[in-house]
């Protein structure tokens, strides 16, 4: 069992100062598994949607929680949206006597209901499989390589990882999306997904995408959305102040998972990531999702003008302007566009993140730094 400590500080915080938390996330990333650390599976405060006796219960949902006292658990509550109303209700009792945990797979419909519904009482927290901070310090490359599935980074052997997450994507295409509520052909989907994995780390072309699918550049668009809206990709904005060049104007994408973009792409091992054509986007991807989830920053653009110079992200932080260049190479140097997009944004500091393990300073405000060091909490 891999330790979720940060998660369960979260939660825990969370459901000490408001009266709902929501746990969301993709699917299998171990929302279940880390709300049971606080419950027990047993527990009649345990309520899972799943099972359809519990489902019966919860049609009256008043009925069925206002005696509750203590921790209440509701699992994939995008079930039975008839709950929210009903919980703001519960949730203003004063004092409350119970807790609502209620999980979810992160779909736009289910944070809607519970931000229409919940305005103030909410508390949402935002999950993902593990990352570089949960796993052992000697097993990076398995993270990478297999990404962060629970299932797919413990797997015994790689053939398992592969197996496993070629059943994820099949069942996301399949069954997920439309029970998230998108209406979206599973085949056309899995075609324009694979298409989408040439574009990690890119700027993603609407119309070039729609134009070689046959479909119109709204419905690329539309597809795009949903594999965004359930945390399978990110679309990364530019930065788009007016610094008096041609900036691009469209957005990157990177897959959340580093090992879902592998599989799309048919890498299964570590050999054939080594000699792949998209090894360094690979590792850009993995490094932007990690540095991001340990920075936590509220905005994050990338940087690039048209004549050539970029930066994959700018962050304005509070009080500081970070830049941050990814580069998997064994000793990063200076170059000309960190020079310039530095000047350009007038950054307070720039981190070049690499794979290696010294952290040394190549100007001023530049310093190279490992990627493991920006991970550690
Ligand atoms: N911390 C962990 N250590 C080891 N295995 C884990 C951990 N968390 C989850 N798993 C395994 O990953 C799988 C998915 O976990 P879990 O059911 O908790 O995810 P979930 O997000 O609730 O998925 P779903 O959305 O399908 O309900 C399970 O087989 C579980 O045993
Ligand atoms: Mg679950």
């Amino acid at each position: 069992m891999v330790a979720r400590t940060q998660y369960l500080h979260r939660l825990r915080q969370g459901l000490a100062r408001s009266p709902v938390v929501m746990l969301l996330g993709p699917r299998q990333c171990g929302k279940t598994t880390l709300a049971r650390q606080l419950i027990s599976a047993e527990s009649p405060n345990y309520l899972d949607l799943e099972d359809p006796a519990v489902a019966a219960l919860l049609g009256q949902p008043m009925t069925a929680l206002q005696s509750r006292r203590g921790l209440v658990v509701i699992d994939e509550a995008q079930r039975q949206p008839g709950i929210f109303p009903v919980l703001r209700v519960l949730a203003d009792r004063a004092p409350s006597p119970a807790a609502f945990l209620i999980l979810g797979s992160a779909s736009p419909k289910l944070s809607r209901q519970a931000s229409e519904s919940l305005a103030g009482r909410v508390e949402i927290i935002a999950m993902r499989g593990f990352g570089l901070d949960e796993v052992p310090a000697s097993e990076p490359d398995l993270l990478w390589l297999r990404g962060g599935f629970p299932r797919s980074f413990l797997a015994r052997s790689d053939a398992d990882s592969v197996q496993w997450r070629r059943d994820f994507v099949r069942t996301y295409l399949e069954r997920d999306l439309a029970n998230l509520g998108f209406g979206l052909s599973p085949a056309r989907m899995g075609r324009f997904w694979t298409m989408v994995s040439h574009y990690h780390g890119q700027v993603w072309n609407a119309s070039e995408t729609a134009a070689s699918l046959g479909i119109a550049p709204n419905t690329a668009r539309s597809y795009l959305d949903a594999l965004e809206q359930t945390d399978m990709i990110r679309r990364l904005q530019p930065w788009s102040a007016n610094v008096g060049k041609r900036l691009v104007k469209t957005p990157k994408i990177y897959f959340r998972d580093s090992g879902v973009f592998h599989t799309l792409q048919g890498i299964r091992s570590a050999s054939d990531l080594q000699t792949h054509p998209k090894l360094g986007a690979s590792w850009e991807g993995f490094a932007l999702e990690e540095t991001l989830h340990a920075l936590q920053p509220q905005e994050a653009y990338f940087y690039a003008v048209h004549s050539g110079s970029e930066l994959d992200l700018f962050l304005p932080l509070p009080g500081r302007r970070l830049g941050v260049a990814f580069k998997r190479q064994d000793a990063p140097v200076l170059t000309r566009s960190m020079h310039i997009a530095s000047t350009d944004l007038a950054l307070d500091e720039l981190w070049v993140i690499y794979p290696g393990k010294r952290e040394y300073r190549l100007a001023d405000k530049v310093i190279v730094r490992p990627l493991s060091a920006v991970t550690q909490v």
